[in-house]
């Protein structure tokens, strides 16, 4: 039976990445039913929606969502953000935030796993006196046992399923956010000395971290952080990788619907120009495939676009590929 995909194509870019991702699955020859969703900024400057429960109740049936981007410049910061891709994150419990960094022509080769529901992202705060000169505004960072264990228990279990240098290293700021960062600290060893005796364990703070990755990138097999770190690092993760142009990543719940979404956003100035690399949408959608299944049409996306990226597309940029958007898309659904 075909699988029940729901696509979001967005703003901007979004729809156009899409289109390819969606023409190199149709080449896999996995059968996919889509399903349509206009959301996004256009949508909400069109006619003030953004997105109803009742969406979010039609994709609990849904073998997974596929998201172009979404974002417009002219609606106000956080609208789309908090209304749209915050509400899918928490409605559906998209506690995992998978972020793979391991394509040419870079050789790193690492997943970073972000936590996706909690910490400075759940909302928690508030403030006093707007506006005057006594203001006071409080944002806090929420970290639960039981969030914090299913996102590492996520984590562990990846980098022996990887199987590659099975080494989980914990990102954190154990030595100032000294509540937070010892909740994770606590559960990792726990939760490693339990069950997870085959798995490496390692620990870097988030601001050494980002030295590691520029001086020895490849180091690293599987990162687990939390919401605020893991959004900072995976586009640094992305750049290391090439660029934005191939930065793909799955919102999940494992047992639940989850969505799929190259991480670069809408790129309004690139509208319509054809020009943007679809790269990170195909991969994104490869993580799908492999989420609902299809590992082997997954893998084989997957090192079509190694060798692609090997081989032919060696600058990932925007304009600079050498080809279009719809030639990316051509060439890796032929070369399947
Ligand atoms: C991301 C984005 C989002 C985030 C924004 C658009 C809400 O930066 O997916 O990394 O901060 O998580
Ligand atoms: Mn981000």
């Amino acid at each position: 039976m075909a699988h029940r995909i729901g696509v979001i194509g967005g703003d901007g870019i979004g729809p156009d990445v899409i289109a390819e991702g969606l023409k190199v699955i149709a080449a896999t020859g996995v059968a996919v039913d889509t399903v349509d969703y206009d959301l996004g900024g256009a949508r909400y400057l069109r006619d003030g929606v953004v997105l109803p429960d009742e969406t979010i109740d039609e994709w609990r049936h849904l073998d997974a969502l596929y998201l172009g981007a979404v974002g417009t410049p002219d609606v106000p910061p956080g609208v789309i953000e908090r209304g749209l891709l915050l509400k899918m994150r928490f409605d559906l419990d998209l506690y995992v935030n998978h972020r793979p960094f391991l394509y040419p022509p870079s050789d790193i080769d690492f997943v970073v796993v972000r936590e996706n529901t909690e910490g400075l992202y759940a909302g928690a705060g508030g403030n006093l006196k707007k506006g005057t000169p006594d203001e006071v505004a409080v944002q806090e960072s929420i970290n639960t046992r039981k969030g914090v264990e299913r996102c590492l228990r996520y984590a562990f279990e990846y980098t022996r399923k990887r199987n590659k240098r099975k080494n989980l290293t914990l990102c954190g700021k154990t030595n100032v956010l000294t509540y937070a960062f010892d909740l994770w600290e606590r559960a990792f060893h726990e939760i490693g000395d339990a069950d997870y005796s085959d798995i490496k364990r390692d620990y870097a703070h988030v601001d050494a971290m980002t030295m590691w990755f520029v001086k020895n990138p490849e180091w690293f097999d599987v990162i687990v952080t939390d919401n605020m770190f893991g959004d900072i690092i995976t586009d640094l993760g992305a750049m290391l990788q090439g660029g934005m142009g191939i930065a793909a990543g799955g919102n999940l719940n494992p047992e639940g619907t989850s969505m799929f979404e190259p991480i670069g956003g809408s790129a309004p100035k690139y509208t319509g120009q054809n020009v943007i690399n679809p790269l990170a949408a195909i991969c994104s959608g490869a993580l799908m495939l492999e989420t609902i299944g299809e590992d082997e049409a997954a893998k084989a996306i997957e090192d079509t676009v190694i060798s692609v990226t090997r081989e032919k597309i060696k600058d990932l940029g925007a304009g600079r590929m050498g080809y279009s958007t719809t030639e990316v898309g051509d060439l890796v659904a032929s070369a399947l």
